[in-house]
């Protein structure tokens, strides 16, 4: 499959999606939206991958939805459309994403990132939603995924006001699970996956499920999600291996059942 706006590389276990059109500081148009979708589902097929890394370049993982792209659209074409609707598409993956961002994450390219599991930063990375700046609002999740991730009155000031926020603030805010140095950050990125693709797939997958289902439902209903699926990974052979292989102090070889 030859893409246009990615490479896409498979590392080990770990699938590595790198957006590319440097011209455009990766701003994200319809183009890279159906390859990002082809791609996660490329990786989803395949059953030697266990996690998936989304990176941009070191100046910029994604500057944004692209604005020469959605310059001169009109409402009742987008409206009809349901313009951006796609990209949920790309929160839904259900292998872990992390993604590791450097340089600037705005606009869409900061909700791209937050549609990830988590993500981890180069001390370069910048994070905004300036739409406000442009006569517009974040359409890609920004006003909610943000609000959950930093509280309302971080998530106001740079909604309201537009301004980036640098890695240390996001990492302070809980935006980020870590920062390294910029040259530290795929190697850290893909170690995490890594390890995370050495783990029993359905647990993994019912873990990311089960903490999604913390910004769906109510505590209880929550809890109860989580006891369910904790009950049901015991109908896996990785269960057996896992307690037995801790019980007879080995590493477990772990087949994904
Ligand atoms: C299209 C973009 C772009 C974008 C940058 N470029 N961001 N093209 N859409 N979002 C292009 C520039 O036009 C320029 O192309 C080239 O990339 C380099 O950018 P410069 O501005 O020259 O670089 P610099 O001066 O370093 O400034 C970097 C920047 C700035 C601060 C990131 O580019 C910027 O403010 N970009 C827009 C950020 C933004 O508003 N994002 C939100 C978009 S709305 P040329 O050809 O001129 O050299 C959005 C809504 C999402 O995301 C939800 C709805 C879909």
């Amino acid at each position: 499959m030859a893409y246009k706006t990615l490479i896409v590389e498979t590392r080990g276990n770990v699938g590595l999606v790198t957006l590319n059109r440097p011209q455009a500081l990766n701003a994200l148009n319809s183009t890279v939206l159906k390859e990002l979708k082809e791609a996660y589902a490329a990786f989803h097929a395949d059953e030697a991958i266990g996690a998936i890394v989304l990176t941009g370049s070191e100046r910029a993982f994604a500057a944004g939805a692209d604005i020469k792209e959605m310059q001169s659209l009109q409402f009742a074409d987008i409206y009809k459309s349901d313009f951006i609707s796609g990209w949920d598409d790309v929160a839904k993956v259900r292998k872990p994403v992390i993604a590791a961002v450097s340089g600037f994450a705005l606009g869409g390219g900061c909700e791209l990132a937050m549609m990830c599991d988590f993500i981890i930063a180069s001390e370069t990375a910048k994070f905004g939603q300036p739409e406000i700046t442009l006569g517009v609002i974040p359409g890609m999740g920004g006003s909610q995924r943000l609000t959950r991730a930093v509280g309302k009155a971080k998530a106001m000031d740079l909604i309201l006001t537009g301004r980036m926020m640098d890695a240390a603030e996001a990492e302070r805010s809980g935006l980020v699970s870590r920062v390294v140095p910029p040259e530290r950050l795929i190697d850290e990125a893909l170690a995490a996956a890594e390890k995370i693709a050495s783990l029993s797939r359905p647990s993994v997958m019912m873990a990311k499920e089960a903490v999604n289902r913390a910004f769906e439902t109510t505590l209880e209903e929550g809890l109860r999600f989580e006891r369910r699926l904790f009950h049901s990974l015991f109908a896996t052979d990785d269960q057996k291996e896992g307690m037995a292989a801790f019980v007879e102090k080995r590493k477990p070889a772990f087949t994904h059942r």
